[in-house]
């Protein structure tokens, strides 16, 4: 009957996990589909207590307890800019826990260690501690800890060679399952596979890794729900191997990369192309002119980027827009894919502070329209504008799209300084005829736009 009441519970808790995510592929609809799969996670914390046999409860409830104050409050101080690396660091826990889980039951003298059995939970265990490596590193990237970019000669090569020696030790675990040393070498070569693949990629593709990392994560946990026999495990694993894995394509599509060019080319690794600005300087405005150029325009879009994220001045966009709208001025958002640092960056953002749905388009829907506008105001983005991703084949973002606020008839950008984007490459727009620089926080620079407009 418990046994009944568990297998329920798991089950239960998978599909609440996929309503959830179903749920959060909608800005409106994502918060309520965060508490479907946290509710999810908690049925299945506790239906675990249910099984039958469980031992070191009271370790178990340490872990649980000082877990989640942990999480608890890191997530409770978290700035909104720092998401990724946070995702990046529960992101790891998760792959190290699907690796201990494969060591302890590769050690469990009364486990069954069949050939499957062993296979699958080596496999956990390898794509698991891979996982939980890189992702530690991506995280000390973001977080500005690890600032240089590592790279060793012939790094692909040992990349390589460490991951066919992991392979072999896993191949002989699975003929001798009780090696200890050999195990423990297993693990230290995956681990170290991990930093080795991390280290030598630029911060710009950090989030791409983080989702591929994910992705692994969820690999590996769904293997290691096979080897508990776990149907909570294996679905949750399973929806988010699937999940992150189209989450890296979405990304590095939207990058106009390929993985393996996200992988093994460290891009980023040199501040490239510094494509010069052939001796252009850019031109500052006022706030007081700016504010005349948008207040007496038809149509003014507005292109947000990682700087209004940084300047938290999501608000103060939306009471710029609707004093823009009482004008009689059309004001539309255009959002790049890769915008901010992480996915859907701009539209939590922009949905916050209360922007409605219909103003916001993305990419594709937009780019037309640029033609037809008398006003870009281009707060904080800078290579999800940049024309060299069009015409400067050696530029790093070259071929990735781009939106073509430079089509419009004047361009207002608000950013503090000459300060590069996250690719590091100079960006033509800002010195170009039609363009504006208004320097300044973000927060700010709205601010006076809005008091411009107002004494107008
Ligand atoms: P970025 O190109 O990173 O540029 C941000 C700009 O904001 C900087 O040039 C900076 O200039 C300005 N800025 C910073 N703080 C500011 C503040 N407080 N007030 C005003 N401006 C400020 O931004 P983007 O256009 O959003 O591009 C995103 C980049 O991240 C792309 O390269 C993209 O490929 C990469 N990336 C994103 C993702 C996802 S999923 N979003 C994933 C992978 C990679 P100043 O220093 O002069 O102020």
């Amino acid at each position: 009957m418990l046994n009944t009441i568990v297998q329920f519970s798991f089950f239960l808790s998978a599909v609440l996990f996929i309503i959830g995510l179903k749920q959060m592929a909608s800005p409106k609809k994502a918060q309520k589909g965060i508490v479907w799969a946290g509710v999810g996670m908690l049925i299945a914390t506790l239906a675990s207590f249910l099984v039958p046999n469980l031992q070191n409860l009271s370790l178990i409830l340490i872990a649980l307890v000082s877990g989640s104050a942990l999480a608890y409050v890191s997530a409770k101080k978290v700035a909104m800019t720092d998401m990724p690396q946070m995702i990046a660091l529960y992101n790891g826990m998760g792959g190290g826990a699907a690796a201990a889980i494969a060591a302890v039951e590769l050690i469990n003298p009364i486990a069954e260690h069949s050939l499957i059995f062993t296979t699958i939970a080596l496999s956990g265990a390898m794509i698991g501690s891979v996982a939980f490596s890189g992702s530690i590193i991506a995280f000390a990237k973001l977080q500005g800890w690890q600032k240089k970019q590592v790279s060793l000669p012939a790094q692909n090569s040992l990349n390589a060679i460490l991951l066919i020696a992991t392979i072999v030790l896993a191949y002989k675990l699975v003929q001798i399952p009780d090696a200890t040393i050999i195990l423990t070498i297993f693990f230290v070569c995956a681990l170290v596979l991990g930093i080795m693949l991390t280290l030598p990629i630029g911060g710009a593709d950090m989030p791409v890794v983080i989702s591929l990392y994910n992705a692994l994560t969820g690999l590996a946990v769904g293997l290691e729900g096979f080897v508990l026999q776990n149907p909570a495990m294996m679905i949750a694993g399973i929806v988010v191997g699937a999940s992150g894995t189209l989450l890296t394509q979405l990304m590095a599509k939207a990058m106009n990369r390929s993985l393996f060019n996200v992988l093994f080319s460290n891009f980023g690794a040199t501040k490239s192309s510094d494509n010069n600005q052939d001796g252009k300087e850019m031109k500052a405005i006022e706030a007081s002119d700016a504010a005349v150029n948008m207040a007496y325009a038809n149509q003014v879009i507005i292109v947000p980027g990682y700087g209004m994220a940084a300047a938290a001045a999501q608000h103060k966009i939306w009471e710029l827009t609707q004093l823009l709208q009482q004008e009689g001025v059309t004001v539309k958002f255009a959002i790049h894919p890769v915008a901010g640092r992480m996915p859907g960056h701009m539209n939590v953002l922009l949905a916050e502070a209360g922007v409605p749905y219909e103003l916001i388009y993305d990419l594709e829907q937009i780019n037309a329209e640029f033609s037809n506008t008398d006003v870009s105001l281009i707060i904080g983005a800078n290579d999800t504008v940049n024309p060299a991703a069009e015409n400067d084949k050696d530029s790093p973002i070259y071929g990735m799209p781009i939106l073509k606020a430079q089509n419009s008839q004047n361009v207002i950008v608000i950013k503090r300084g000459k300060g590069t984007g996250f690719s590091g490459v100079q960006n033509e727009l800002f010195v170009a005829d039609n363009t504006k620089m208004l320097f300044g926080d973000g927060q700010k620079a709205v601010a006076d736009l809005i008091n411009a407009i107002k004494s107008l």
